[in-house]
């Protein structure tokens, strides 16, 4: 990781400026560019289609949970391997747009490119690009484009483009274009892994062109899904709407094209708005397909693009008036959190059928596979600022739960659900077991997050509805996969499982996987009494639905008891697991710089995982998470320990040291952590961006502020804060939700100030003070 790099950006708190054109940045800004609703993702790709090269640029678009399957090809595979791959795949492009300015086609490339912006408006949704382009001819045009992906349409992207001629008047003509010849880029973002897609999957079913709309539709070879898309075209001339126009069209095998010129004179402004629309056969039959496309087409031209840039406005002022984190005296690191945040809102999927990609919808990095970045790292910022966005990311768990009981059987369990390592479509998707299948703790992180959802929305109906079977069926796991061990005194054991650090595999008792577990078998405990309490016809019903009995909840309460947790008596810290201090300690200056960051690419897993050291943040995770089970004391032992053998390969490891670093007092060093991750894609440290985000990383930023510096908790259903400032900072704000009501929490260098903004009650912790406030504007501060 190069945290030394210099801001890519102008540092503008609310704005992403790219102020110049460079080809040897396109690869990176595409991603910084991308955007999505959580179910259109699309690359920060130019409308005028450039034949980047698989180094310099990937156009990219997809929709989330649309993927393909190849039948993988093992060199040598195992009983229960997943015989199909699933990637996120990239469907035709519709953004193409040329402009002909008089017999000149418009091309960065060529000409004059002067007062260059392109600018990622926050605060708006928009992606804005403007210039000023000189032909070879002499001929000057201002250019302006506008581009959403809409929060009020799912299935809507605009495309607004504005051309004045600025020295000359004369015919302009746009060609749109339907790109169906598209490929995923494979080897480029997963180069070490022989898993596809491969050439181009999608096979045509229709393509036409007419008056001012395309429509495709397609199906793919393997997953056998079929994805339509169009787009229409609506002309104005200086805010006045071009009736009469004359389209022509073009198609070819793969391609369509419409085009239309209007005579425009100096100094008059042709905006073209173009309407993309994409759907899938995961939500409608496929023959109402083309009905739907033509229908969001109308009634998206019916809107206007101003109304869709008027709601996407509204749409996000309403998502930053809770979500924001206001940062005084350090304006790097509040564009860093904008940033951030934009990304986390754009890339979760919100229809209750999908989930959120680690790189969510900005790359094909990870083959667009959902992992437990959702759960632990994406979830909790969610359920304290978007809980209806996080519940139908529950959802989707929820209702992926058959595939899980299905995995679980195959791995040997016969009752309960094990929720997959890497996924789309809800099947196990990695191929790898030992860093994939055995990372068993996604379940109790799956639980996890439900029940921190649980405890902060107070939504006891959704415990009813689906929260008590997931707590279930993934508790059931836990109860089938270890044993009472007599040579650890009876101690309830697990063996062969990958931790999250993914340096040490198929360890025996990973210490968060233990601990995770046993929570998770408490939380179903929890659940199970409290339905048989307060709702026992919901108790009923599952005891029917999965053959589930009360009485299993004894074998429960004895793991509960009787769970172990390697210890080391000199140290008195918790190893990451067994075996973790018989291995050999790690000496860095063996390794050659150049290859430091890249272990798995240049030495056998063997050599990795028989030193002592860890990729991420493991053990330490488990005590954030469960930090009202540790002293304080024991805590800072384990962080003094893990913070010398961690080395932070993985994005998702230093917000958490950050995190603890604050529990236990360290505050400049949670500082230096918190550093590491703010600014962490805006400034490409891993320099792997082009590939698409690290979500979990950005959301983990928000935790590090949140959960980190101001110290909150929900533990036992109690809400606590701990509240520091760092000295960098003169003072910093956020809001949160508790049962519906907003709290506004101000911490300068002398007070925590809490606020409510809306909503009548909040009850929280500060230390051993419990504070209520009753209504909105009633405030409590605390010197600190
Ligand atoms: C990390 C995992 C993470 C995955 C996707 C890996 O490098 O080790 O913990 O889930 O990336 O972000």
């Amino acid at each position: 990781m190069d945290t030394d790099k210099r801001p890519i950006y102008p540092i503008q708190v609310w704005d992403i400026t790219e102020t110049e054109f460079d080809i040897k940045n396109n690869y990176r800004n595409e991603t910084t560019f991308a955007l999505s609703n959580g179910y259109i993702g699309t690359r920060g790709t130019f409308e005028e289609a450039y034949d980047f090269d698989i180094d310099t640029g990937l156009e990219g678009n997809f929709v989330n949970g649309f993927y393909e399957s190849e039948k993988i090809r093992y060199g040598e595979a195992n009983f229960g391997s997943p015989l199909l791959s699933q990637s996120l795949l990239n469907l035709p492009n519709l953004k193409e747009t040329h402009v002909i300015l008089a017999d000149e086609k418009f091309d960065m490339m060529d000409g004059t490119v002067e007062e260059y912006e392109r600018v990622l408006h926050m605060k708006e949704g928009i992606l804005e690009r403007k210039l000023i382009w000189t032909s070879p001819k002499g001929k000057k045009t201002r250019i302006q484009i506008l581009r959403l992906v809409s929060f009020a349409r799912k299935n809507i992207m605009l495309i607004s483009y504005r051309v004045t001629p600025l020295n000359y008047s004369g015919e302009i003509q746009f060609v749109s274009k339907m790109q169906t010849d598209v490929e995923n880029h494979t080897r480029k973002t997963n180069p070490i892994v022989d898993y596809g897609p491969f050439g181009r999957r999608l096979d045509p079913d229709k393509m036409w062109a007419k008056n001012n709309k395309m429509y495709y539709e397609g199906t793919t070879k393997g997953s056998q899904l079929t994805m339509a898309c169009g787009s229409s075209h609506v002309l104005w001339k200086n805010n006045d709407l071009i009736k009469e126009l004359s389209w022509q069209k073009d198609i070819k095998e793969m391609m369509a094209e419409i085009s239309v010129s209007v005579e425009c004179e100096q100094g008059t402004t042709v905006k073209l708005d173009k309407f993309i629309c994409y759907s899938t056969a995961l939500d409608m039959g496929k023959n109402e397909l083309e009905t739907f496309v033509n229908k969001e087409l109308e009634a998206a031209e019916t809107d206007g693009g101003l109304y869709l840039e008027k709601y996407q406005k509204e749409y996000m002022e309403s998502f930053w008036k809770i979500a924001d984190v206001e940062i005084k005296g350090n304006e790097a690191v509040q564009q860093g959190i904008h940033f951030n945040l934009y990304h986390i809102i754009q890339a979760a999927g919100r229809d209750g059928h999908t989930g959120m990609g680690a790189k969510g919808l900005s790359g094909e990095g990870y083959e667009g596979h959902y992992f437990w970045d959702t759960e632990m790292y994406v979830l909790p910022v969610l359920i304290y600022t978007e809980p209806e966005v996080a519940k139908k990311l529950l959802d989707y768990r929820y209702g992926t739960l058959d595939q899980a009981r299905e995995r679980a059987r195959i791995l040997g369990h016969m009752k309960g659900a094990l929720y997959p390592w890497r996924t789309i479509n809800g099947a196990e998707a990695s191929t790898y077991y030992p860093l994939g299948t055995a990372q068993y703790h996604i379940n109790a992180d799956i639980a996890y997050a439900l029940s921190l959802y649980l405890q902060v929305s107070g939504d006891v109906e959704y415990l009813k509805e689906k929260g008590a079977e997931i707590l279930i069926e993934t508790a059931r796991v836990w109860a089938d996969v270890g044993s009472f061990a007599e040579c650890k005194d009876g101690r309830y054991c697990i063996c062969d499982v990958t931790g999250p650090d993914e340096y040490n595999v198929l360890v025996d008792n990973n210490f968060y996987t233990n601990l995770m577990a046993r929570e998770n078998l408490r939380d179903a405990v929890g659940a199970v009494s409290y339905l048989n309490e307060n709702a026992p016809e919901v108790l009923s019903r599952l005891e029917e639905k999965i053959d589930f009995s009360i009485e299993e909840i004894e074998m429960w309460n004895q793991i509960i008891e009787k769970m172990y947790f390697p210890y080391d008596e000199k140290r008195q810290i918790y190893p990451m697991d067994d075996g973790f201090m018989m291995r050999k300690p790690w000496d860095e200056s063996k390794i050659p710089p150049e290859k430091r960051a890249w272990l798995y690419e240049n030495y056998h897993p063997l050599f990795i995982m028989r030193h002592r050291m860890s990729k991420q943040a493991d053990a330490i995770l488990g005590m954030y998470l469960h930090s009202n089970l540790f002293t304080e004391e024991e805590i800072r032992r384990n962080y003094d320990f893990y913070q010398e053998v961690t080395l932070h390969h993985s994005s998702l490891s230093t917000c958490i040291f950050g995190i603890v670093a604050c529990d236990i007092g360290y505050l400049d060093e949670a500082y230096k952590y918190f550093s590491q991750s703010a600014r962490m894609d805006l400034d490409d440290y891993h320099n792997n961006f082009y590939a698409g985000i690290h979500a979990a990383n950005m959301a983990g930023t928000w935790q590090a502020i949140v959960n980190g510096f101001a110290g909150v908790r929900c533990q036992d259903s109690k809400l606590r804060f701990k509240p520091v400032i760092p000295k960098e900072w003169e003072e910093y704000r956020f809001r949160i939700k508790r049962k519906g009501t907003l709290l506004e929490v101000t911490v300068s260098k002398q007070e925590a100030r809490f606020k409510i903004i809306e909503g009548d009650r909040i009850n929280f912790w500060i230390g051993e003070k419990n504070i209520t406030l009753k209504g909105e504007g009633d405030q409590y501060v605390e010197k600190i």
